[in-house]
């Protein structure tokens, strides 16, 4: 099993809205028994709850469930349990450094994949308001990694 991890501040907006569409194009592609996909926050201000009602929006826009969805805060652990590690920003990579008191090449910014985009942090829609951007920006991103992830594992 390939482990996925898409990592935000809140786990409320960004990583959620990551994980249910690199979800749906792992199952597209029918390797969901192949890809594990998850996310989570750096801060514990959001445990347990459902991603943001903007996140929901935009998913149920583009057919992409969200179902049983729920916030929970990043641990050192998951540095060992997952393969990929996907922060949304700049700022969800040191926060992830000062909670696993290390660095780490697995961890990987989700626009840092897309060659020709300038914008390397995903917008936070929490302050942008701007759905629709985030999901833009989010939806590439995540073509590209699935597209890496096959060919780096042969799938
Ligand atoms: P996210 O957005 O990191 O994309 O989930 C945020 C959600 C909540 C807050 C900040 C950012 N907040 O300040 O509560």
């Amino acid at each position: 099993m390939i482990n996925v991890v898409f990592v935000c501040l809140g786990n409320i907006c960004r990583s959620p809205m990551a994980e249910a569409v690199f979800r749906s194009m792992v199952q597209a592609d029918g390797l969901e028994k192949q890809i594990n996909v998850d996310s989570a926050g750096t801060s514990d201000w959001h445990i347990g709850d459902a991603p943001h009602k903007g996140t929901l929006e935009i998913l149920q826009k583009y057919n992409i469930s969200a179902e049983g969805m729920k916030s929970r805060q990043y641990v050192k652990e998951d540095l060992d349990a997952f393969d990929y590690i996907i922060a949304m920003d700049q700022s969800n990579i040191e926060n992830m450094e000062a909670i696993q008191d290390r660095q780490s090449p697995k961890l990987i910014k989700l626009l840092d994949l897309i060659p020709d985009v300038s914008q390397k942090d995903v917008p936070d829609p929490y302050f942008t308001g701007d759905f629709d951007e985030t999901y833009e920006l989010v939806t590439k991103g995540c073509q590209e990694l699935l597209r890496r992830i096959k060919i780096e594992n042969k799938l």
